[in-house]
């Protein structure tokens, strides 16, 4: 069974419920960190109390959620250890995994998508991390959070 966080600002409330709706479905287990109102939020608040309670560790990958996700992604990923991955369609949900090996993954409730969120979140839950040359990239990554 999966174990994924999820949280939005107040510009994601609805799409926060479907996505919950969806992976309840799937038989995951949520944390389901807010917010569950309109009420205007600072999305940089939210998107921190999500990245330290993913990093006490349990859970498969992180959802973030603000008007058009950016600025969720920009937040996680100033976050040691998080890579957050903005996605808009089928392809860029499954290089987020397989190459990117990407342990949040953000989405705009404001945006209009030619593809719905969940079947994105779908093919990257279906996704596994190809390795090999990814694995050095990633690394990388990872280096230049303690070289920068
Ligand atoms: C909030 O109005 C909006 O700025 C936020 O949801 C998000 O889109 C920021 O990147």
């Amino acid at each position: 069974m999966k174990k994924i966080i999820i949280a939005s600002d107040h510009g994601a409330v609805t799409l926060k419920s479907e996505i919950i709706s969806f992976l309840k479905t799937k038989n995951c287990e949520i944390k389901d960190m807010g917010v569950n109102s309109d009420d205007s939020v600072d999305y940089p608040d939210i998107a921190v109390t999500a990245c330290e309670e993913f990093k006490k560790g349990g859970y498969d990958f992180g959802i973030l959620l603000c008007g058009t996700g950016i600025g969720m992604s920009i937040t996680a990923n100033k976050i040691k250890g998080v890579r957050c991955a903005l996605i808009h369609d089928l392809f860029t949900a499954e290089m987020a995994k397989a190459h990117n090996d990407a342990n949040f993954i953000a989405f705009g409730g404001r945006v209009k998508y030619s593809v719905p969120v969940i079947k994105m979140i779908e093919k990257f839950m279906d996704t596994k991390f190809a390795g090999d040359r990814h694995s050095r990239r990633v690394a990388k990554i990872m280096d230049v959070e303690n070289k920068c």
